[in-house]
């Protein structure tokens, strides 16, 4: 097998940046590859985070004038991973998160930040640094989308280009003035370019220049190819569809284990599920949940937007409360969602504890305590909380869309799906059908043996990386041997 190298594009990376499980995907996917010859580079924005944890990064290029101002593209590694970095202080040296101000509206120039990031990108697809040659340029989302775009309509020999949608409701569209500043040529701005509905859109010039398309499930692969699901891009996906596949995330297996998680109360493993009782408790004490071992304990980790349909399960506090369950929300996000949920823990104190805010450990202590983990998504990419789950023992409730279709065997269907149940499933995603999925885990929380072999099914489920890498390795390969033949 021959080594290949590809140079990953993304605008967060984990450990360092993270809005969401983007930055989880960016940032394992790398060290799983390795196993199967392939040698990443990832191209990140330099935000001061970035530059902060790559003390001793060496200056491989400079330009006095890009996109507005004087950039470096600088070289370091952080950990396993091997980062190239666009420095660009007018454009990335700013606190706080990447893509809002710090009153939370979006940066007005995203656009310009987020299309020098994928012009860095080509260049480097085009041999900018001798050192590294990639043979496949990965955008991962909007934010990288032009990368495929520039590197067309440049005319010269190029690396493979791969495009992954992990969600297509983040579009990224700009104003057709903007094209100048883009540097894209005039001839672009048509339906076979980056033009869409009358504006500059960067996943649709990502989704029509490279050579392949990924998403991050096979039901979402789907699912985008319809008008619902398409959110305006249907249309060009299926025409691409032959070039389209869906590869599942995995989760990075040494950040989210059991045995090792140094921000759990009690560690544990499969064999010793007794365990996760101080776990609970833990939580309950923390979170001022009434301490008592015999209540469904529900767990949310998530972003409060309408994508996670977390207002349902807000409509389902009477059944919660009914059926004798508890839950404990980690999230932060809509405004309105969360004042609901405020307002939801203020009146039913020691049933209902809500945390606004993102904490890591937090997260961790939840999916170690929580007897299950509610995914009520309207449509999801993939989802790595309940595979998080899977793997702590908390067992899954989750809408029947996208990832979460894929990764949970719902006990009603587990004979016919071909594996163990690991959870339940629910649709159409509204109140009542959840309301029903809760009530029948409820029941086969109070059948102990059942539970238990429902958890022990979930973390035996593998949810690494390792078998998901190999399916991105043999899609780098064919493209290229593709490529070669024409
Ligand atoms: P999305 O990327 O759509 O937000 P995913 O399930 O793919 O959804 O990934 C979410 C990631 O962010 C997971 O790693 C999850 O643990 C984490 N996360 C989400 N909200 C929070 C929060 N409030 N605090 C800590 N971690 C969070
Ligand atoms: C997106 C999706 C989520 C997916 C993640 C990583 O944020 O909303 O479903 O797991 O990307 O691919």
């Amino acid at each position: 097998m021959t080594s290949l190298r590809v140079l990953a594009v993304a605008s967060e990376i984990y450990p360092i940046v993270k809005t969401g499980g983007l930055a989880d995907v960016v940032g394992a996917l790398p060290t799983a590859l390795r196993a199967y010859d392939i040698e990443t580079r990832t191209l990140v924005p330099g935000y001061p985070d970035v530059i902060k944890a790559l003390p001793e990064a060496e200056e491989l290029l400079h330009a006095p004038h890009f996109f507005g101002g004087p950039v470096r593209l600088l070289g370091g590694s952080h950990g396993n991973l091997d980062l190239l970095v666009l420095d660009a202080p007018h454009l990335f040296a700013r606190p706080g998160n990447p893509y809002v101000t710090p009153d939370g509206k979006d940066w007005p120039d995203s656009g310009v930040r987020f299309a020098a990031l994928s012009r860095m990108a080509a260049e480097i697809g085009q041999g900018a640094i001798p050192s590294f040659v990639p043979d496949v340029v990965h955008a991962h989302d909007w934010q990288a989308g032009l990368a495929p775009a520039y590197l067309h309509y440049a005319n010269r020999p190029r690396p493979a280009t791969v495009m992954t949608v992990h969600n297509l409701a983040y579009q990224g569209q700009f104003p057709y003035e903007m094209l100048d500043a883009f540097g894209l040529p005039p001839e672009s701005f048509a339906i076979h370019g980056v033009e869409y509905y009358g504006t500059i859109s960067f996943l649709k010039a990502g989704l029509q220049f490279s050579d392949r398309i990924t998403t991050v499930s096979p039901t979402y692969a789907r699912e985008i190819q319809t008008d619902e699901g398409g959110m305006g891009l249907g249309g060009l996906l299926r025409e691409r569809s032959q070039v389209l596949s869906g590869i599942l995330n995995g989760i990075d297996i040494s950040v989210w284990n059991p045995e090792t998680d140094p921000d759990i109360a009690i560690r544990f493993s499969a064999t010793e599920l007794e365990s996760r009782a101080t776990n609970k408790l833990t939580l309950q004490h923390r979170l001022g949940l009434d301490p008592s071992p015999n209540a469904l304990l529900l767990g949310v980790v998530s972003r409060l937007s309408w994508q996670k349909g977390l207002d349902i399960l807000l409509e389902n506090v009477p059944t919660i409360l009914g059926e004798g369950m508890q839950l404990a929300l980690l999230g932060s996000g809509d405004p309105d969602l969360q004042d609901r949920y405020q307002a939801a823990a203020k009146a039913n104190a020691g049933r209902i504890a809500v945390v606004i805010g993102y904490d890591e450990a937090l997260a961790h202590l939840i999916q170690a305590g929580a007897d299950a983990l509610v995914v009520p998504s309207r449509f999801e990419p993939c989802g790595l909380t309940q595979l998080c789950a899977l793997r702590y023992g908390a067992i899954p409730i989750v809408s029947q869309v996208g990832g979460l279709a894929d990764t949970v065997i719902d006990v009603k269907e587990a004979d016919t799906a071909g594996g163990a149940a690991t959870g339940f499933k629910f649709g159409p995603v509204t109140a009542e059908a959840l309301a029903d999925a809760l009530h029948r885990a409820n029941i086969l929380w109070h059948d102990q043996q059942a539970w238990r072999r429902l958890q022990h099914n979930g973390m035996s489920t593998d949810v690494s990386w390792r078998n998901r890498a190999s399916r991105y390795a043999a899609l780098y390969r064919d493209v290229i041997a593709g490529r070669r033949k024409q």
